[in-house]
């Protein structure tokens, strides 16, 4: 038969739950005293080997010390457990005066926050924004805007020609015709799109641009009406009165045809490297719509008459925000975008 002093061990255990300083310590001190082979437990399972009188006394006994270490243990345990919290909230505190941080942000191409400006205007002036295909064909490219082959004014644009016998569009043009084909007059239409040029870059051309065609076909139209538009324009896109000027040019389809100046924005009119020292930035092709035009779209130009120009987006957009470079617009410089 093992003696077991109850008293040294009831105070051993005690010093043990005292000392634990952590749930899976404080689990060992349980096990080690009350667990299936704890040592209380073992001296609570040997007690019907003794005789009577002692069973009955170290009985009472050993279980008044398992209920006084079951109390102690519950109390240990909900003490670590509360310190464990309190050091986790300590921990985890939450400063709600500190400023926030700013989610990054992408920034729109200058091209299209002009454009998007450019539909607005138009839009509200009764104008409908159409596109068309930058995939084109000779015939609506050249030959229906009254450029046949061999004709010299196909110098003019130079073009990329695919392999499937279409080109890259050089214009928006052609989609004056592809429009009037379809609807009849009075007609207002934009029409935004990419247009394509076999040329070297420098810092006022590039191979692929923006244009912004427009046209306005009624039976009673006007060089004037053309003008009063485009000075309107003008002066909502650049927020301010713009002086303009409007020089005989050639187009063949357009007749008479002009290019529009608009002065330097750069230098205020006074000559600089963007203008090249005249004081004023072409920034589109027009004229009055030439007979051949409304023929090949299958109008009678007895009946109708109306305008048409071709913007260079990039060139307002270079006027307006003061950009000496229009190879910047498609350089994904971030530099050059975080400033829109
Ligand atoms: N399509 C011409 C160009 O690209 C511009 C233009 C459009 C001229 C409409 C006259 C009328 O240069």
């Amino acid at each position: 038969m093992v003696k077991i002093n109850l008293k040294l061990l009831k105070k051993q255990a005690q010093e043990e739950i005292k000392e634990s300083g952590d749930l899976k310590f404080l689990n060992e001190v349980f096990k080690r005293y009350l667990g299936k082979g704890g040592e209380l437990t073992f001296v609570l399972r040997s007690l019907e080997k003794l005789p009577k009188a002692r069973r009955v006394k170290v009985g009472k006994e050993a279980n008044e010390i398992k209920n006084d270490l079951i109390i102690q243990f519950d109390k240990k345990t909900r003490e670590i457990e509360q310190k464990v919290q309190k050091e986790a909230e300590e921990k985890e505190w939450l400063d709600i005066t500190a400023p926030g941080k700013r989610p990054l942000v992408g920034h729109l191409n200058p091209l299209t926050l002009a454009r998007r400006d450019v539909e607005d205007i138009f839009q509200s002036m009764g104008f409908s924004v159409i596109e068309g295909p930058q995939m084109e064909s000779e015939w609506y490219n050249f030959d229906a805007l009254n450029i046949p082959k061999d004709h010299p004014a196909r110098d003019a644009w130079d073009t990329f020609y695919l392999k499937n016998g279409l080109l890259l569009r050089t214009h928006t043009s052609p989609v004056q015709v592809r429009f009037m084909e379809k609807h009849n007059p009075p007609l207002r239409i934009i029409v935004p799109g990419p247009v394509f040029r076999h040329e070297a870059t420098d810092p006022s051309h590039e191979f692929e641009l923006f244009q912004v065609e427009g046209l306005m076909v009624d039976k009673d139209i006007s060089a004037a009406n053309f003008k009063a538009t485009v000075r309107e324009f003008f002066s909502r896109f650049f927020r301010k009165e713009v002086d303009f000027r409007l020089r005989p040019d050639y187009f063949p389809f357009t007749e008479p045809s002009f290019d529009i100046s608009i002065s330097c924005v750069v230098c205020g009119g006074k000559g600089c490297s963007t203008c090249k020292k005249t004081g004023f930035v072409e920034v589109a092709g027009a004229g009055m719509v030439h007979p051949n035009v409304f023929k090949a779209a299958g109008l009678n130009p007895k009946n109708w008459q109306g305008w048409a120009f071709g913007f260079g987006l990039e060139r307002l957009t270079m006027m307006k925000y003061k950009i000496n470079d229009i190879r910047l617009f498609r350089s994904g410089d971030l530099r050059f975008l975080q400033q829109f």
